[in-house]
């Protein structure tokens, strides 16, 4: 086979192969990024936001955006990130916890990288976002330990076994081990770890010395309520006598503005923000984005972003509520699923003898509709089989309304077939 990459002039991610969202007649339910529509916005907006920025650089800051930027980025883009996320969490965000990245992707790696010992250990989910493990798989020397999941977030029985039959002290970094997990309408399952779980988590974390990060880049999507704390790093409370500072939260922009965008930011405790200020690799580039994050504070100071991200939330808040309305009427007895209460994503469970790669074949092939089957997001092989995850993100109202009638009749004709090969 040859190793030559065929340039194909793509557009985006999603633009060919077996991703292609544009395949005739083909509905990809997959796709876990923004819809095009929710992104029409994004060129004028960013026009103001981009002139805004750049007057300013050239008029009163000797253009100093295009230099090496301070490692964290500017006070000033930080401010305006604490400033929003303080309103839209419900909890104080301070400027000086914050680490401008190009994305939780990026947040993830940097992290692993700089705070975790190379012959340690990485927990995850059962279930979890199945790119972030393939990043973790570059990492060869470090053992990745998937832990059980329940309807209300991780099994902290579990957690506690497993770390401590591994724990050891480790001689080159901050910590022998990192619990990646996204406990605020996970991907892809769509569960919001509970408030009893996600002190449990915490508990464990300062006992047996782990580092927490939390992909928090569904936080603000919530449908029906906001949750007790927005984020799990809340309950890392800094008043408590043994707070030694366990929980890191990656955000990104990517959901609610656009993932083209490449800009996110780390909330880090103080003792580790220090440590990931002056790691080679902040220090060698500065600031990860700081011309994108001077634009994007700009978006902020206009009130452009504001606005624009509470009519992304509107859009998707309606795809996520016509949907699992549609689930819970039509979806054939014996399968299962819980609405998310935010977030992208529906997991749903077939009954114990189905396999959902053979339905996605099935779908594909009577329907034309696609979706992701379970054990892509599990590092067990052979788990996840009977679950499937679709995402509200991408299509429209009207596709989605669609999509997942003619889901739920293609998974009753495909119940029916295979009922009928077993008698
Ligand atoms: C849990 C999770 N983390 C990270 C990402 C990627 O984020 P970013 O675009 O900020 O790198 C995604 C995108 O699907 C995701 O679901």
């Amino acid at each position: 086979m040859s190793l030559q990459n065929k340039e194909q002039k793509l557009k985006h991610l999603f633009d060919g192969g077996a991703w292609n969202v544009y395949a005739p007649d083909i509905l990809n339910l997959g796709v876990g990024a923004p819809g095009t529509d929710l992104l029409e916005p994004c060129c004028d907006l960013f026009q103001q936001a981009s002139a805004h920025c750049l007057n300013r650089e050239k008029d009163d800051n000797q253009s100093l955006i295009f230099q090496y930027g301070p490692t964290s980025g500017t006070f000033e883009v930080r401010h305006q990130l604490a400033q929003y996320f303080t309103q839209m969490y419900g909890s104080p965000v301070n400027s000086e916890d914050l680490i401008i990245t190009t994305g939780a992707t990026q947040g993830l790696h940097f992290v692993l990288s700089t705070l975790i010992d190379f012959n340690g250990f990485i927990f995850v989910d059962e279930f979890t976002y199945m790119i972030a493990l393939d990043s973790m798989k570059h990492f060869t020397t470090l053992q990745i330990v998937p832990l059980k999941l329940n309807d209300d977030g991780v099994d902290l029985k579990d957690l506690e076994a497993k770390v401590s039959e591994r724990r050891f002290k480790s001689n080159s970094k901050e910590f022998w081990a990192m619990y990646y997990t996204i406990p605020t309408y996970h991907n892809p399952t769509g569960i919001l770890f509970s408030p009893d779980v996600c002190r449990g988590i915490v508990k464990l974390a300062r006992k047996f010395d782990f580092l927490v990060l939390c992909d928090d880049v569904y936080n603000i999507l919530n449908y029906i309520e906001k949750p007790l704390h927005s984020r799990l790093l809340s309950y890392d409370a800094r008043t408590d006598e043994d707070f030694a500072g366990n929980v890191i939260s990656n955000g990104s922009f990517s959901k609610i503005i656009g993932p083209g965008v490449r800009l996110g930011w780390l909330e880090v405790p103080p003792l580790l923000k220090l440590q990931l200020d002056r790691s080679g690799i902040i220090m060698s580039g500065g600031c990860f984005n700081n011309y994108t994050a001077g634009i994007v504070a700009s978006l902020f100071e206009l009130q452009l972003a504001q606005t624009h991200i509470a009519s992304v939330y509107e859009a998707y808040k309606e795809r996520m509520l016509t949907t699992t309305a549609i689930l819970k009427a039509e979806l054939p007895e014996g399968c299962q699923f819980s609405a998310p209460r935010g977030g992208y994503f529906i997991w749903i469970k077939l009954p114990e003898e189905l396999d959902a790669g053979e339905f996605m074949e099935y779908t594909l092939k009577h329907e034309k509709i696609t979706f992701i089957a379970g054990p892509r997001f599990a590092i067990e092989t052979g788990k996840g089989k009977q679950y499937f995850r679709i995402s509200i993100a991408f299509h429209s109202k009207e596709k989605l309304e669609d999509g997942t009638k003619r889901l739920c009749s293609a998974l009753k004709s495909f119940m029916a077939i295979t009922a009928d090969v077993k008698l």
